[in-house]
């Protein structure tokens, strides 16, 4: 056990995370009227920041919502004129389906295996034979799986076919590398509580500036009209009352991100999730990992021994500080996830770890430890 440990709820799930003493306290910013200059500089600062981050400088702009991440999705598809293809791998795109739907805008669903990379020919033959298609919408890292979907080939495709792109980065930004230009995005949607590190409310579409300015009066939402937020927020305006205190965090939280360095958050990632599979493996766990090109640097999929009682496990935790999260979906195929994002460190993971192996004894699982020194056989033959 190290220091302040058993003051702290440490957050396992896929957002949202555990945020820096910096970010919750801006919290306590004091009273500020949405429609004072201090605000709109925030608003300024806080949509730069963002561009800058994912490399959109000079073609690129955001706009911030007081919405969850499905208030971003929703925000650019309610301004879709065409026709919809989406590349659907699982529940988030399920989801995006949903609102192209809603919505009445024609859709093209094209499934795939959920843990498998997406086929590139077939997205390639679909958009080559159907000329109506204008928009390519998917997930980045579908954050149910875990899995990846081939950003840049995607990107590299549309631009091949004269196709927009809508990627929901909602869970991938900050996780795993992401570049506005060389990625080719059209539109992508980003939520302050998930690898931001900020908190959860406010959201942000991410989307070419020219493409923006073509939405004017497109958008089939009153609260949710894209061009509307962009056009105001020129000026550091919000159309409606935003989230004062979330847009502090969320400016704070960037500044971080700036300062850690965007790569440096992603090499952070990769090694919270590296120990975590690793102290897994070694209590006895059995760790579900996709292909390399497809495995996400923030979510790791275990199955569950025979015999585990999920909810013990997830109680026995919680009573302890500590929150997993596995949506029903999961645990019908008899697997958990741990996620690892937010402001953690390698000590959480270890102390995470060192729970579990308590709770694992308490729950009466049978494990089957890996020592070192087997482990190190193993990888010698
Ligand atoms: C990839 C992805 N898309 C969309 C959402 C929905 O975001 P929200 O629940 O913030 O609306 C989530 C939430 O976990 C997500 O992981």
């Amino acid at each position: 056990m190290y220091k302040d440990q058993l003051m702290r709820t440490l957050l396992f799930n896929p957002g949202p995370t555990n945020v820096s003493d910096l970010v919750r306290s801006q919290l306590q910013s004091g009273d500020v009227c949405h429609r004072e200059t201090e605000f709109f500089e925030m608003v300024l600062r806080v949509n730069t920041n963002l561009v800058r981050v994912l490399n959109g400088e000079g073609t690129h702009s955001a706009v911030l919502l007081t919405a969850s991440g499905t208030g971003a999705n929703e925000s650019i598809i309610s301004s879709i004129r065409g026709k919809a293809l989406v590349l659907n791998n699982g529940k988030y795109s399920d989801r995006l389906c949903g609102i192209v739907e809603r919505y009445g805008i024609p859709l093209v669903r094209l499934s795939f295996d959920p843990l498998a990379r997406m086929d590139l020919e077939l997205v390639e033959k679909t958009i080559a034979l159907d000329e109506e298609i204008t928009h390519i919408l998917f997930v980045h890292h579908e954050t149910t799986t875990g899995a990846l979907a081939p950003l840049y080939e995607i990107g590299d495709l549309a631009k091949q076919y004269n196709k927009l792109t809508v990627v929901d980065t909602i869970s991938s930004l900050g996780g795993h590398p992401i570049d506005l230009k060389k990625d080719n995005i059209t539109f992508c949607s980003v939520s302050g509580g998930k690898c931001l590190e900020s908190f959860p409310g406010v959201s942000f579409v991410v989307g070419k500036t020219d493409e923006i300015m073509r939405l004017k009066g497109k958008s089939r939402s009153f609260y949710l009209d894209l061009y509307a937020h962009w056009e105001k927020e020129q000026r550091g305006e919000t159309p409606f009352t935003p989230a004062v205190q979330l847009v502090f965090a969320a400016d704070a939280a960037l500044r971080q991100l700036l300062n850690e360095g965007y790569s440096e958050r992603v090499e952070r990632y990769k090694a919270l999730a590296a120990r975590m599979r690793d102290g897994l493996t070694r209590m006895g766990f059995r760790v579900l990992l996709l292909s390399e090109d497809v495995q996400s640097n923030i979510l790791t999929s275990v199955a569950m021994p025979n015999g585990m009682d999920y909810w013990l496990v997830h109680d026995e935790l919680k009573a302890r500080g500590i929150t997993i999260y596995s949506g029903p979906e999961v645990l019908a195929q008899r697997q958990f996830r741990i996620a690892t994002l937010g402001s953690i460190t390698l000590e959480d993971v270890d102390w995470f770890l060192s729970n579990l192996s308590e709770v694992a004894r308490v729950a009466g699982l049978v494990l089957h430890p890996i020592a070192v020194e087997q482990e190190t056989k193993q990888q010698r033959l």
